[in-house]
C-alpha cells in the first residue's frame, strides 16, 4: 500500500525512513515544494535500501500530486517548524495556508485517503483539515499524543532509573507546552502505579519536563526535533496499514467525548485499517478533567484565528 508524506524536511524524511526500515508499505511518495528536494531525499533513502534490507520503494516529486494518487495514508509535515523561544501557536499564519492547499491536493488524487496531520499548531491544523477536506472524521488523525507519550515514558524511566520497556504512560489533551496532560495517575512500572516509587517533587519534575519536551529540544537543536516525531508517525501509519488496532493517543474531532465537541484534542483511540476505529473513554480524576477543559479552551482560542 502507498503512503504519501508531504514535506520532505526533517520530520517528513525521518518518518519516510522509519516507514521504509520497517518494510510494511509498498511505496512512500515524498512531496515537497522546494525544487528537487523530495527527489533528492528519496534517492538518498533508496540508496540505503540494500544496506538496511528493505524493499519499500521511495520516490520524490516537486509538487506533482498525480504521483500520490491512490494513497492509503498521507502524512502532512509541510510548513515551518518553530525556532528557540517560539510557541507552536505562533506558526499558524504560515502553516494554515500550506496545510489547506496540501489537503485539497491530496484529497483530489486520493479520495479514500486517511490523513495524519503533523504540522503545528497541530490540534488546530487537524481541525482545519476537518473543516476543509470533506473527509469523514475517522479519516483525519492528528499526531501529538504518540510523541508526547514517548517523551513522558522517557522522563518516567529516567526518574525511576528503570528500563523504558518497564514503564507505561500516556499524554492526552493539547499538543502545546501548556495544554499537554501527562496522565500521571495512570502511569505504571510493570503494572504498579509509579506514584509508589516517586516523590511529589520527582512527579512534578517528570510532568514539567514532558510538557516542555519539544521546547527543550528546540533550544538544543535550533529547530524542532525529528527522530521521535518521525518514529511516532511511523507507528501510526503501521497501525493503519497492518490493521494492528493499537491504542494510540491522537488529536481527533470530538463529538461529546470528554465533554467536548467541535474541537480536535488528544484522546486515546484504536487505530486500524479504517483510521479511527474507536475513541476510548478513560476515567479522569477531577484535576485531570479540569486540565483537559482548560486545554480545550486554549485550543478553541487558537482555532478562532482560522478563517474557516
Ligand atoms: P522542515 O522545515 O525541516 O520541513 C518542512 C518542509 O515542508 C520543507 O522541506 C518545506 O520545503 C516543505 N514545504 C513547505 N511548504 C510546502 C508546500 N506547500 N508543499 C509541500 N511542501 C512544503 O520542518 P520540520 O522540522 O520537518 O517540521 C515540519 C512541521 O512539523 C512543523 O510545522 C513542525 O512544527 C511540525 N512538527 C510537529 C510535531 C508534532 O508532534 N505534531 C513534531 C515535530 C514537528
Amino acid at each position: 500500500m502507498k503512503v504519501t508524506v508531504v514535506g520532505a524536511g526533517a520530520v517528513g524524511a525521518s518518518c519516510a525512513e522509519y516507514i521504509a526500515m520497517k518494510d510494511f508499505a509498498s511505496e512512500v511518495v515524498l512531496v515537497d515544494i522546494k525544487e528537487g528536494f523530495a527527489e533528492g531525499k528519496a534517492m538518498d533513502l533508496m540508496q540505503t535500501a540494500s544496506l538496511n534490507g528493505f524493499d519499500t520503494k521511495i520516490t520524490g516529486t516537486t509538487g506533482d500530486y498525480s504521483k500520490t494518487a491512490g494513497s492509503k495514508v498521507a502524512v502532512i509535515t509541510s510548513g515551518i517548524p518553530r525556532k528557540p523561544g517560539m510557541t507552536r501557536e505562533e506558526l499558524i499564519g504560515i502553516n494554515a495556508g500550506i496545510v489547506k492547499e496540501v489537503t485539497e491536493n491530496l484529497v483530489k488524487h486520493s479520495p479514500d485517503v486517511i490523513i495524519i496531520v503533523v504540522s503545528n499548531p497541530m490540534d488546530t491544523m487537524a481541525y482545519l483539515v476537518h473543516k476543509t477536506s470533506g473527509l469523514p472524521k475517522e479519516r483525519i488523525i492528528g499526531m501529538g499524543g504518540a510523541l508526547d507519550s514517548a517523551r513522558f515514558k522517557y522522563r518516567l524511566a529516567e526518574a525511576l532509573e528503570s528500563p523504558i520497556s518497564d514503564v507505561d504512560g500516556m499524554v492526552i489533551a493539547a499538543h502545546s507546552d501548556t495544554g499537554m496532560l501527562p496522565l500521571f495517575s495512570k502511569a505504571t512500572r510493570n503494572g504498579v502505579p509509579v506514584s509508589e516509587f516517586l516523590t511529589d517533587e520527582q512527579k512534578a519534575s517528570v510532568i514539567e519536563e514532558t510538557k516542555v519536551g519539544g521546547a527543550t529540544l528546540t533550544k538544543l537543536l535550533g529547530t524542532s526535533a525529528w527522530y521521535a516525531p518521525g518514529a511516532a508517525v511511523s507507528v501510526m501509519v503501521q497501525s493503519i496499514l497492518c490493521d494492528q488496532k493499537k491504542m494510540i493517543p491522537c488529536s481527533l474531532m470530538l463529538d461529546g467525548e470528554y465533554g467536548q465537541s467541535d474541537i480536535c484534542l488528544g484522546v486515546p483511540a484504536i487505530i486500524g485499517k479504517n483510521g479511527v476505529e474507536k475513541i476510548v473513554n478513560i476515567t479522569l480524576t477531577e484535576e485531570e478533567q479540569a486540565k483537559f477543559a482548560e486545554a480545550a479552551k486554549a485550543v478553541r482560542d487558537v482555532n478562532g484565528d482560522l478563517k474557516v
